[in-house]
């Protein structure tokens, strides 16, 4: 049997600027997920990627100075490098203005679309906000601004292409219910089902080739381009290779296990995504992760107000790690949350140097002192774990498999990454704990066997520990191991260990 496959995306971000905070979030929650299916033994494919065409970047390259395509190249490579930077596992990267992959992939589907009478011409009066890079009613607006941008839209007239997104918003909404196309959160599914009932009109799928000279052609209409949602929802399909001759990974990896987008882009993904794949007779989409957004002082970060913590510099100052580390305990991937320097310091210090550092360390420690840095898991040597308020004690081994593993893939399984992380959290507490409970230090003046039980519990637990973070901190759990010295046996527990010397500390309290 073939492992099972898992296929897995980001959204694609607009190549006009340099990745902020909130690419950097969703760029790890995609990539825990994708670690952690890898580590389930799933056969993953992790798709991220850049949206170059539009609006917006035609005009913010010709502020720059720059040839359009030069302006996209130097950005998409710079997204390329950050994600590296945070250590993104990312199997493939698209990028929408490449014409083999991206382009006859968008276009194929257009002309399905086309095909199926679904496209038709007319002419359009309305309103056009470029910062959203759609076509906004007077009822989105607040004052006559877009909320999203402070900025009053545009006045659009012109002949374009529509999309009968109203022959499917029906089909579409009972899917979203009965959630065959599953929203997560369940908050998320409500709002686009009150919208979807609110009424859905057709979409203006493309612009004059003479207002917006940067886009796909539409097929058989060069005076038009594709509207550039309409051509960046293709590369989901287009990166597998659909439309473009090597359809093998399209084959073997659609419909897509989960897109994770955010708050802002729900109605695209959940509305006009499922209703173009309809109308294509393409498989719909199995899950959509709709993450928050991250704020700074619980203030939208903004360069006016002075509060932008620009996720570049802050790797270089910190470390991916410590930054993956923050995304982890801090942020839930439901909500909004806040992202502060100081909270940074905060979280910092509590988890990591005073957290699993101090734990590690003492561990590492005491091995060393007692033992030569040897230990062994033996059955015959349990000291219990001391049940707490009544509970009963028990031992460190059953106290992982009967309630830490369960709670920890119950929580990964339902992309509730924080509270994934409270478990591991829990078990680092429970250690040092054990820590107190048995005090190792006096001890082994007494009992030297009953001591290196405690270390080899320890160090067991602490693998465990190891073994749960690896999506969140890959690097710091490869380096715990390595520290550890770790054998598993055959059942693939951790039996012995033969732990190495380190003079720094992991987590240098800052
Ligand atoms: N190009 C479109 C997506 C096309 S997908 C077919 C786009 N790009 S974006 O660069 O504006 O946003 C990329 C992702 O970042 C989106 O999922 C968006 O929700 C997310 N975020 C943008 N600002 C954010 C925060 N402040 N916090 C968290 N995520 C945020 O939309």
């Amino acid at each position: 049997m073939p492992n099972p496959k898992f296929y897995i995306t980001t959204s694609i971000a607009y190549a006009n600027a340099a990745p902020h905070m909130g690419h950097a979030y969703e760029e790890f929650l995609a990539d825990v997920i994708a670690r952690y299916k890898r580590n389930r033994g799933m056969d993953v494919f992790f798709l991220t990627g850049t949206d170059e065409h539009g609006t917006k970047i035609c005009r913010t390259a010709e502020k720059n100075e720059m040839p359009v395509q030069e302006f996209v190249d130097k950005n998409a490579e710079e997204f390329q490098r950050f994600y590296a930077s945070i250590n993104s596992s990312f199997d493939g990267f698209i990028r929408t203005s490449d014409k083999k992959q991206h382009w006859p992939g968008a276009q194929t589907l257009w002309k399905k679309l086309a095909e199926k009478d679904d496209i038709y011409k007319s002419k359009y009066t309305g309103l056009y906000c470029v910062g959203c890079e759609a076509f906004v009613g007077e009822r989105d607006l607040i004052n006559g601004l877009c909320p999203n941008h402070n900025v009053p839209p545009e006045k659009v007239e012109e002949e374009n292409y529509f999309f009968r997104l109203t022959k499917y918003a029906d089909i579409i909404r009972q899917k979203l219910e009965n959630d065959e196309i599953r929203i997560v959160p369940e908050a998320r599914k409500h709002e686009i089902i009150a919208l979807i009932k609110e009424g859905v009109s057709d979409v203006s799928f493309s612009r004059p080739q003479s207002q917006i000279p940067w886009g796909i052609p539409v097929p058989e209409d060069p005076n038009q381009v594709m509207y550039v949602w309409c051509d960046a929802l293709t590369n989901y399909i287009s990166a597998l290779g659909y439309g473009s001759g090597d359809e093998t990974n399209f084959t073997k990896y659609w419909p897509a296990d989960v897109h994770v987008i955010g708050k802002d882009i729900l109605r695209f993904h959940s509305l006009l995504w499922p209703a173009m794949l309809l109308s294509a007779g393409v498989a719909l989409p199995k899950e959509i992760l709709v993450h928050g957004f991250i704020t700074s002082g619980g203030k939208k970060m903004s360069k006016s107000i002075g509060n932008v913590v620009d996720p570049k510099e802050f790797v270089e100052k910190y470390g991916s790690e410590a930054l993956r580390s923050y995304f982890s305990r801090d942020l839930s991937p439901f909500e909004d949350g806040d992202f502060t320097e100081e909270k940074f310091l905060e979280s910092y210090n509590a988890n990591l140097a005073n957290g699993i550092g101090n734990l590690v360390s003492r561990t590492i420690k005491m091995t060393e002192t007692y033992f030569e840095g040897k230990a062994e898991m033996k059955d015959e040597m349990e000291v219990l774990l001391k049940g707490k308020d009544g509970a009963p004690d028990i031992s460190v081994k059953d106290y992982l498999n009967h309630e830490v593993f369960p709670a920890y893939h119950g929580h990964m399984e339902r992309y509730e990454l924080n509270r994934a992380t409270d478990t591991i959290w829990a078990v680092i507490k429970k250690l040092d704990g054990y820590v107190t409970d048995y005090e190792p230090y006096k001890l082994i003046k007494t009992n030297q066997e009953k001591t290196e039980a405690v270390l080899a519990n320890l160090l067991y637990g602490i693998h465990a520990i190891t073994h749960m973070l690896t999506p969140f901190m890959p690097e710091t759990s490869k380096k715990i191991d390595e520290i550890l010295g770790v054998t598993l046996s055959e059942d693939g527990t951790a039996n012995t260990f033969s732990v190495r010397h380190v003079d720094t500390p992991l987590f240098p309290r800052r």
